[in-house]
């Protein structure tokens, strides 16, 4: 992590409640991050870490409380301020979320095109380096979306999370239903582009493996608020039923044993 005098905040969530009719999935959830870390938010299913994302990103609004990106009040900025943001993150939706409709190049090429300011060249080659960096070569750029087997579809949704090199990437179940290698791959490009633009990365994550290698810190949703917010290695240290299930069965202790040294 920083030190404490090097850090920016970049997501900045208090006393945060979402309720769904009866139902209250968040209560006075407080979560900041900052800029060139990687957040692995983990929950059982339908503790509320896509809704939390979805706040982030300002497509659901909490009941109370503040969600704060780049220092500015997500719901409280006209719809052009918002949209300004919005060129500044990428995000990968847990369920893919291609246009089938569209070429895997045209899913990429689109939050480009959208600008209104880039040429066609400019565009062409910035979404094929996007499918380059993301794993899928130019051969594959005219195919559509229903021709892919899942593990292609996460990798064009991750090239067009990055289309517009974000500072900031949100991803919802980015390893979900990939095999091993391309889990590590996908670790291994997060890694380098962290590296390289200091990207600050928020993901939501059921595979220990990827949490272990990527994370400067685990967010853990239960409860319906943040129980632990911590190195990866601590979390163990909080004494919590779903804490005890996720990570110290078999898998998270091998998990833990094969954390890179620092
Ligand atoms: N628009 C909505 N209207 C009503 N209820 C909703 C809405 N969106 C989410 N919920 C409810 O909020 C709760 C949290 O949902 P969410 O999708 O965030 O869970 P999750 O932690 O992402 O689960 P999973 O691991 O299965 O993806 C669930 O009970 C869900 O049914
Ligand atoms: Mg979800």
């Amino acid at each position: 992590m920083l030190p404490e005098e090097n850090r920016e905040p970049i997501i900045e969530i208090e006393h945060l409640r979402t309720q769904f009719g009866e139902t209250v999935v968040h209560d006075d959830v407080n979560l900041t991050i900052n800029r060139g870390e990687i957040v692995s938010l983990v929950g059982g299913s339908g503790s509320g870490k896509t809704v939390l994302l979805r706040q982030m990103l300002g497509l659901t609004q909490p009941a109370q409380g503040t969600v704060r990106v780049f220092g500015e009040d997500i719901n409280r900025i006209d719809s052009e301020r918002l949209q300004q943001l919005r060129n500044r993150w990428g995000m990968l939706f847990q369920h893919g979320a291609l246009f089938s409709a569209l070429t895997v190049f045209d899913n990429v090429a689109q939050p480009l095109r959208e600008l209104g300011t880039l040429s066609k060249s400019v565009i062409r080659d910035a979404a094929l380096l996007k499918l380059q960096m993301a794993g899928i070569g130019c051969e594959h750029a005219r195919k559509m979306p229903a021709d892919l087997s899942g593990g292609m579809i996460k990798r064009v949704a991750l090239a067009r999370a990055l289309a517009l090199d974000p500072e900031l990437v949100f991803l919802d179940e980015p390893t979900a239903g990939l095999d091993p290698n391309a889990s590590d791959s996908f670790v291994r490009l997060i890694r380098n582009l962290h590296d390289e633009m200091k990207l600050t990365v928020v993901m939501v994550t059921h595979d220990l493996d990827t949490l272990f290698a990527l994370s400067s810190r685990v967010a853990v949703l239960a409860d319906r608020h943040i129980i632990a917010y911590c190195k990866p290695d601590k979390v163990v240290e909080f004494k919590h039923p779903f804490i005890e299930t996720f990570f110290r069965g078999e898998r998270g202790l091998r998990a833990i044993e094969a954390m890179p040294d620092e």
